[in-house]
């Protein structure tokens, strides 16, 4: 069978991008399906301390181990400068090329056999992920689902309805939008921000990740985009 394929953007970096692709596998396993995980680019990598890391968490929420082999799986282009993949790559005088990232994606699917196979882009929408490439380009590569993944602080709801846009404009609408809430005690009332996404979002379900610490969200996303 060939797998469903769920890329993960965001409207911007550090918004809960691993956290909403780590809630989708976890609901998708609590369906009974089986689950594969893909961040093909990851910067800003310690390896000597990668638990904590973007594919560390992944690893961890498919309940696999910690280990180079399955690292090497998910996560081949690692780079240690937090700063943008292509920028990180040419300071280790590395070659990033979005090709073969969107092969790399194309071969672990085809040769998956889970149920669902989750994609995690980097940054936002439209940070660069490779030479010549942004994250989006990477969706257009492998059009598959999508969902977008927004944030709550003080400005997100032009963030995300933003990369909405671009998403509907590029032909490449999300199956749903993943509002997460923000840790910061000063931000704007979650659910008015999350309404006023909903109010402007048109027919695209928007789902709120509070932090209550449930995945409920999660399972109603999976729903949204698949049926
Ligand atoms: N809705 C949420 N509930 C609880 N924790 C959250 C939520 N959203 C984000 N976080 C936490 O905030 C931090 C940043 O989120 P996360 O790492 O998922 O962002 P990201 O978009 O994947 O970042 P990057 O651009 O580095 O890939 C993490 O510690 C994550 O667990
Ligand atoms: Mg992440």
């Amino acid at each position: 069978m060939t797998a469903r394929v769920l890329f993960v953007a965001g409207a911007h970096t550090e918004i809960g991008k691993t956290h909403a692709a780590c809630g989708l596998l976890r609901a998708a396993q609590d369906e009974g399906w089986r689950v594969e995980a893909l961040k093909p680019v990851v910067s800003g990598f310690d390896a000597d301390d990668w638990d904590d890391s973007d594919p560390g968490r992944l690893l961890a929420a498919m309940g696999r181990r910690l280990i180079e082999d399955e690292l090497e799986a998910i996560s081949p282009w690692r780079f240690a400068a937090p700063l943008a993949p292509p920028m990180a790559a040419q300071i280790e005088d590395r070659a990033l090329a979005l090709q073969p990232v969107i092969q790399f994606c194309r071969d672990r699917i085809a040769d998956s056999e889970a149920d669902l196979v989750v994609v995690e882009g980097v940054g936002g929408l439209m940070s660069p992920i490779a030479d010549g490439g942004t994250s989006l380009d990477l969706l257009e590569g492998l059009a598959c689902w999508s969902v977008l993944v927004g944030g709550a602080y003080l400005g997100a709801v032009s963030h995300t309805l933003t990369a909405l846009e671009v998403m509907v404009a590029r032909g490449e609408p999300p199956g749903a939008v993943i509002v997460s809430q923000s840790a910061d005690p000063d931000a704007p009332d979650f659910m008015s921000t999350v309404a006023l996404v909903a109010e402007h979002a048109g027919a695209v379900p928007v789902i709120p990740a509070s932090r209550d610490g449930g995945f409920g969200w999660a399972g109603l996303a999976l729903k949204a985009v698949f049926g």
